[in-house]
């Protein structure tokens, strides 16, 4: 269980007065997530993720909450922020679109307890129905949103830790922002700055719309003051909604201490309502990712033309040449150079890997390997230590030994190739027979010919060699030589008989010329070196 350290400091900067007599503290968010992404913070008892709502600005078939930014949902995003503080349980609240929201939750985070709510509208009836699912009696439940996507565990963690050491009931996350319209605005008292309550936009008067702080959603709660609330709200209001934002004055007008954590970083508190708003953030996320990479120690030679995930790992040392995506779960080395135009999906590469002008996905590729440039490479593709698979080549399924090469434009599916080969240009891989496919293995320290079709299932044997042009039709013991039976036919004087008059004939002309000529090399009957 996370724990605060010594000095309460939870790993952000220390919290700044703000003008207001009351010390509302103030974070600078965004700081470095940790390796694992997880805050030093008391554990808190529950976190409810609230993802129920339609979304119906996303003019969507898929429920707003499952838009991806940097290769990840944003509810899953919300709940990697959630997962940072430790929470003894992780709640997400569905409704709308119950269905898919749950498989993809079942898939990707099956540690997540699923709450339904009812027909009872409003953020206030939705924390009820995620509390159904919390077993704890006391301790802190932190609320956040699962359309908020650049919230960081760090900053769940400052208002874990601020709410605690105030012993608070209700800590709220605000920030200030230019323009307030549609948020719930913070009532603080006049004298002394302490907050009051929120007021929601619809239901504000002139003079509290011109409050600049505003709800971000995101709280800390005394889970018996929270549930003791909530009993009370009612949807007496303008939208005939239960809000979660009438638990602060309840719990206030309770004797409870309300507090409000104002962060300097608005962004990281902004929801994706459109999908205007969602490639604002996604840019804005990927941005701070690039951020991240760097100050880690990977060069990004083009942070304009480099788009990174989120799940993304790039070791120390590595350079990103401009025009490379790295997406889904890829992994990178240390000291690998990657790119220009490069695209790698769920693709692992080793340290000291180079790879060039490349399309992979699902691919291995070894340490010190070498890939492209102009290069394919479709899910199974395993490429061993120090190995090449070199320009204009494609691979599918396919385990290359260490030290092994496929260096010119070849196919290569379904097959093994042992370490030391080398597959000669333009070799392809027949795996397929319009039916099935099959399976080709290739030995150690095998020598196959440029221009082969290897026509599967077919094994050649270790140290064996095929001519150029070979069609390997079967298989090839260790050792052998295969070659095929056909020899070259020489028909003299064809062109000048059948091509009479063309610039073939002319050049055929004279060469003969030339070399009948005295002193030419094959008048004088000698051999020419080349
Ligand atoms: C809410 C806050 C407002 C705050 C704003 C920040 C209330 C009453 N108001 O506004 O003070 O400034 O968020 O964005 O809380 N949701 C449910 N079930 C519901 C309704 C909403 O799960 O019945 C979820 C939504 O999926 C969404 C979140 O709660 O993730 C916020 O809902 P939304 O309708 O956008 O909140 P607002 O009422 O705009
Ligand atoms: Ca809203």
């Amino acid at each position: 269980m996370a724990e605060r350290s010594a000095d309460g400091n939870v790993g952000v900067r220390p919290v700044r007065e703000r003008t207001t007599p009351v010390a509302a503290a103030r974070i600078r968010p965004l700081r470095q997530r940790t390796e694992e992404n997880h805050v030093n913070v008391p554990a808190p008892a529950a976190v409810i993720v609230l993802a129920a709502g339609a979304g119906t600005r996303m003019k969507s078939r898929i429920p707003k909450v499952l838009h991806p930014i940097c290769g990840r949902s944003l509810v899953l995003h919300a709940l990697e922020a959630a997962r940072g503080t430790s929470p003894a349980q992780l709640v997400a609240v569905v409704r709308h679109e119950r269905e898919r929201v749950v498989d993809h939750l079942a898939e990707h985070a099956p540690d997540v307890l699923i709450a339904d709510q009812d027909e009872v509208p409003g953020t206030g009836r939705a924390v009820q129905c995620g509390l159904d699912r919390v077993s704890a009696d006391s301790g802190t439940v932190l609320v956040t949103y699962g359309d908020v996507p650049l919230l960081d565990s760090e900053t769940l963690g400052a208002l874990v830790a601020e709410h605690e050491a105030t012993a608070s009931a209700v800590t709220v996350l605000t920030a200030r922002v230019p323009d307030p319209t549609g948020y719930g605005r913070i009532l603080r008292e006049e004298s002394t700055g302490e907050v009051v309550g929120i007021v929601e936009q619809k239901d504000a008067d002139e003079s509290q719309r011109a409050i600049d702080e505003v709800n971000s959603g995101i709280y800390a709660f005394d889970l018996a003051v929270l549930r003791d609330a909530l009993a009370q709200v009612t949807t007496d209001n303008a939208q005939g909604e239960m809000y979660l934002t009438d638990v602060l004055a309840i719990a206030r007008s309770g004797g409870g201490a309300v507090r409000a954590l104002v962060t300097d970083d608005a962004m990281l508190v902004e929801g994706a309502n459109d999908r205007v708003q969602l490639a604002q953030l996604g840019g804005e996320m990927r941005r701070r990712l690039l951020e991240k990479h760097m100050r880690a120690g990977v060069t990004i030679v083009d942070p304009a033309t480099t788009w990174i995930d989120a799940e993304v790992s790039i070791g120390q040392d590595t350079v990103i040449q401009p025009g490379v995506q790295l997406l889904g779960a890829t992994s990178i080395g240390e000291e690998a150079r990657i790119g220009p135009d490069t695209t790698l999906e769920d693709t692992e590469v080793d340290e000291g890997a180079s790879v060039v002008r490349t399309h992979a996905l699902l691919a291995e590729i070894g340490p010190g390997a070498s890939v492209g440039p102009f290069t394919y490479l479709r899910p199974g593709t395993v490429l061993g230590a120090r190995g090449k698979i070199g320009g204009f080549c494609e691979t599918k399924n396919v385990q290359i030994g260490e030290g092994a090469k496929v260096p010119h434009l070849s196919y290569v599916g379904d097959a093994e190739i042992g370490e030391g080969t080398n597959i000669g240009a333009a070799t392809i891989f027949a795996n397929y027979d319009g039916v099935d496919k099959h399976r080709t293995s290739v030995g150690k320290h095998v020598r196959v010919g440029s221009d082969n079709v290897i026509i599967a299932p077919v094994t050649i044997g270790d140290g064996a060699v095929t001519g150029g042009g070979t069609t390997v039709r079967g298989d090839v013991p260790p050792g052998a030589l295969a070659v095929n039976d056909t020899s070259l036919k020489i028909v003299e004087g064809w062109t000048s008989r059948r091509r009479a008059g063309t610039a073939a004939d002319e050049a055929a002309r004279a060469a003969a010329k030339r070399d009948n000529a005295p002193g030419s090399s094959s008048a004088d009957g000698k051999e020419q070196e080349n």
